[in-house]
C-alpha cells in the first residue's frame, strides 16, 4: 500500500488533492480541524483513507496524533508528504497585532517544519525506506510581496526558503523536496478574506482598502481551478525525477518579469497605479 500524507483535506486545494490521489488508489492520511469534517470524508472516502483530527498549531496533538498512525507507515514508509494545510491573514503590516501575525507563522511556517520533520524517518531518512517525495503548496506570494498582504507574503518567503533547505539537506537521502507557486486559485481562502479588510477602515489605509472585498471578487474570477494543482500533483508524484518548483500563473513571464527583472520603483509605482484603481489586488 503507498500512503501520502496531506495536511488540510477538508476543503480546496488538499481536498481535490485528496481525491485524485484515491481515485489513482493511493491512501492518503489527510488532517482535518473536525469531527464532522472527518466523518465527511470518512463518508466519501471508506476504507482508502485515514483521518487524524487536529489544528496544526496544537504541537502536543500534532505528535500524538502523527505517532499515531507510525505502525501502518512500519513497512513501506510514507511515499510523499504534501504540506498544503495553510490560511492568509490579510491587513496592512503595521495594524496587524503580534498574535495575529504570529498565528499565520505558527499556521504556515512552524508546523510545516514540525509536521515534516515527525515524518521524515519514513519519508528516508531512516534509511529503511525507499526515498519518498515532500511538495510544498507554497504560492505566488512566497517569491513577490504584495501590500496588505504582507503577513501571508512572509510566511510563504520563509516557506519557499525552508523548501530549498530541505531540498538540499534531504538530497543525500534521495528525498526529493518540490514547491508549487500557485497565482489565484478557486477555493475557500478567497470567502474566508471577504470582509476582513473592514476592521482597518478608520486607519490611514481605510482609503485605499475601500474596495478590497472587490479586489477580492475580480481575483477570483481570474483564478484557476483546483484541478490544476491536483495534476500537477500527481505528475509530480509520477515522475521519478521532477522539477523542483512548479509556477502556476496565468501569464507566467509577466510575473517573473515583474518579481525578479523590473527595477523596484517601477514595480512600486505599477502596484500604487493598480492599488488606485481598485481593479486587480490579488491578495494571495
Ligand atoms: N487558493 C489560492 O489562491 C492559493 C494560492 C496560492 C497558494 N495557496 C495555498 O494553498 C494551500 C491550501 O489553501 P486553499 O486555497 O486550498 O484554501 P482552503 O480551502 O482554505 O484550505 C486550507 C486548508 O488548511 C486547513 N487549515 C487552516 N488552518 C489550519 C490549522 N490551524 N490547522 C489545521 N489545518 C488548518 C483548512 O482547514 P479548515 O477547513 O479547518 O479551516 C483547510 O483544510 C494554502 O497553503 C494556501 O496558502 C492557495
Amino acid at each position: 500500500m503507498a500512503y501520502i500524507f496531506i495536511t488540510g483535506v477538508s476543503t480546496g486545494i488538499g481536498f481535490d488533492a485528496m481525491k485524485t490521489l484515491i481515485n489513482q488508489g493511493y491512501h492518503i492520511i489527510g488532517t482535518v480541524r473536525n469531527e464532522t469534517d472527518a466523518n465527511r470524508l470518512k463518508d466519501e472516502f471508506g476504507k482508502q483513507c485515514t483521518l487524524l483530527i487536529f489544528d496544526v498549531t496544537d504541537k502536543e496533538k500534532c505528535k500524538s496524533e502523527i505517532s499515531g498512525i507510525y505502525h501502518m507507515l512500519e513497512k513501506e514508509g510514507l511515499s510523499c508528504l504534501i504540506n498544503n494545510a495553510g490560511i492568509a491573514v490579510p491587513g496592512p503590516l503595521q495594524h496587524l497585532t503580534d498574535e495575529e501575525f504570529a498565528h499565520q507563522m505558527e499556521v504556515n511556517v512552524h508546523a510545516v517544519r514540525r509536521i515534516t520533520n515527525l515524518l521524515l524517518p519514513y519519508l528516508g531518512t531512516d534509511k529503511k525506506y525507499n526515498p519518498g517525495k515532500i511538495i510544498n503548496i507554497s504560492s505566488v506570494s512566497g517569491l513577490f510581496s504584495s501590500p496588505f498582504n504582507g503577513a501571508y507574503c512572509i510566511s510563504k518567503h520563509a516557506l519557499e526558503s525552508m523548501n530549498d533547505v530541505y531540498r538540499r539537506e534531504l538530497s543525500m537521502f534521495g528525498i526529493q523536496v518540490i514547491a508549487i507557486e500557485p497565482g489565484p486559485i478557486k477555493t475557500e481562502i478567497w470567502n474566508k478574506n471577504m470582509g476582513t479588510l473592514d476592521r482597518f477602515k478608520d486607519t490611514p489605509y481605510g482609503n485605499i482598502l475601500a474596495s478590497a472585498d472587490k479586489m477580492i471578487k475580480n481575483s477570483e474570477m481570474s483564478a484557476f481551478d483546483v484541478k490544476v494543482i491536483s495534476d500537477i500533483i500527481s505528475g509530480i508524484i509520477a515522475d521519478p525525477r521532477p522539477k523542483t518548483r512548479f509556477l502556476v500563473h496565468r501569464k507566467p513571464f509577466l510575473f517573473k518579469l515583474l518579481a525578479y527583472y523590473l527595477p523596484d520603483r517601477i514595480v512600486d509605482k505599477m502596484i500604487r497605479k493598480t492599488l488606485a484603481s481598485g481593479d486587480q489586488y490579488r491578495p494571495v
